[in-house]
């Protein structure tokens, strides 16, 4: 670690010891986290702020809970929630990298906050399967991989108290939006399509592969906020014990079923529904995918609570991306967007606003989506939708 340029920073309540961006530089001159020795993503703050915000409003009605971070790179979102969040008992960091083994001890020196965090080196999944063998288990566990999750998830739901919590990142947008369909098809079990909505549908995947190996640990997973965020997606769920829980997670799944032609698209919950729909040419389909709402309304405004009494965390962009995601609640899965009904139309584009206005003007709700500036979700159908676009259509 003495050879390896160095800074000190802040992010949130915490310093850290981290890499020097400037020795990382693309030819562009931006920092490139991953060719660093230790990874550290100053662009993932708004992942971590909006973790120290969940895991304080889950932790809020319990015993001080205890905490693994099992990817933690620097450890800065472990040593965060030990400083950041109340109700912590102790937190677990690890990551099977030597050094950044090393910078995350450093990083708990400088915090001083040897009491409750400690540092492991080991392969994640053994890290948890060795807990749980000495009679250990998580009230939460964070999972920040590099790309999938999907190679911690069962080792995660194995080590999770019943009533725990896990937070799951993704980063492979590519493989969950429709850009490699096996890919997908491998990792998460369900079909992607490209479409104008498939940054929900990256999340909606995600969910659908959580709650299907969670129900062959014979667990229930009730979801309490997931989000797309940049070249992400993260989901926050809490698991509920027993078979019959696990079933009735598994029947909220179904799939999408999508019109090439006039990006018409709607939501069937079973494959007899899906068998029923007329053969046309234009449709495809894809899933399974989570149909639930993908955020819980009393757990959303919990957190919005946490935010609004943390001043380092209320802050307009996270504050928004709350707003938006309580917007969305009960609305209909996925979302239209605007460039694909001028696409489809062949029509320029009118203000989205406009459009939102025109809909509910004529009944129906319809706001726009936390994760596409171009997106927006309605009951309308889509002869409504139209009509509304052509009038406004300059
Ligand atoms: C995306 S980074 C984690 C970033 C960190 N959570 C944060 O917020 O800054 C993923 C980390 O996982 C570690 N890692 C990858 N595979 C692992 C494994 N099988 N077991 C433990 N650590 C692993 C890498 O060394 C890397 O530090």
């Amino acid at each position: 670690m003495e050879k390896i340029p160095t800074q000190i920073i802040r992010e949130g309540l915490v310093k850290l010891i981290v890499p020097e961006f400037s020795e990382y530089l693309r030819e562009n001159g931006v920092y490139e986290p991953t060719w660093a020795p230790v990874f550290y993503n100053p662009q993932m703050k708004l992942n971590r702020d909006l973790s120290v915000a969940v895991v304080e409003a889950y932790s809020e009605a319990k015993k001080p809970i205890l905490v693994a971070d099992i990817l933690a790179g620097t450890g800065v979102r472990g040593i965060r929630f030990a400083v950041e969040a109340d109700n912590i008992d102790k937190v677990y960091i690890n990551d099977k990298n030597p050094i950044a083994y090393e910078f995350m001890v450093k990083n708990i020196e400088l915090n001083n906050v040897e009491n409750i965090v400690e540092a492991e080196n080991l392969d994640a999944n053994l890290m948890l399967r060795y807990h749980k063998f000495a009679g250990e288990v998580f009230d939460y566990i964070d999972v920040d991989p590099f790309g999938s999750p999907v190679e911690f998830i069962d080792s995660a739901l194995a080590s999770v108290k019943i009533g725990g919590m896990l937070g799951i990142t993704a980063t492979d947008t590519a493989v969950l939006e429709g850009k490699h369909v096996n890919a997908c098809v491998r990792k998460y079990f369900s079909r992607p399509i490209k479409s104008h909505f498939s940054k929900e549908l990256a999340i909606r995947i995600l969910l659908a592969s959580i709650v299907q190996r969670a129900a062959s640990q014979e667990l229930g997973v009730s979801v309490k906020l997931s989000y797309y965020d940049k070249y992400y997606v993260r989901a926050y769920v809490v698991l509920v014990k027993g078979a019959k829980k696990a079933d009735e997670s598994l029947k909220k799944l179904g799939y999408v079923v999508f019109n090439k032609r006039s990006g018409e698209y709607f939501v069937v919950n079973n494959l007899s529904e899906l068998l029923s729909i007329s053969a046309d040419k234009h449709y495809i389909v894809a899933g399974p995918i989570w149909c639930g709402n993908i955020c819980e309304k009393e757990f959303l405004s919990k957190v919005s609570k946490v935010i609004m009494r943390k001043e380092h965390l209320k802050y307009k962009e996270l504050i928004r991306l709350l707003q938006m995601l309580n917007a969305e609640l009960n609305m209909p899965p996925l979302y239209y967007s605007i460039d694909m009904l001028g696409k489809f139309l062949k029509k320029s584009i009118p203000p989205l606003t406009s459009l939102i206005e025109c809909l509910i003007s004529n009944g129906y709700s319809a706001v726009r989506v936390h994760c596409d500036p171009k997106g927006f979700k309605t009951d309308a159908p889509l002869e409504v939708i139209y009509a509304c676009f052509k009038k406004l259509s300059p």
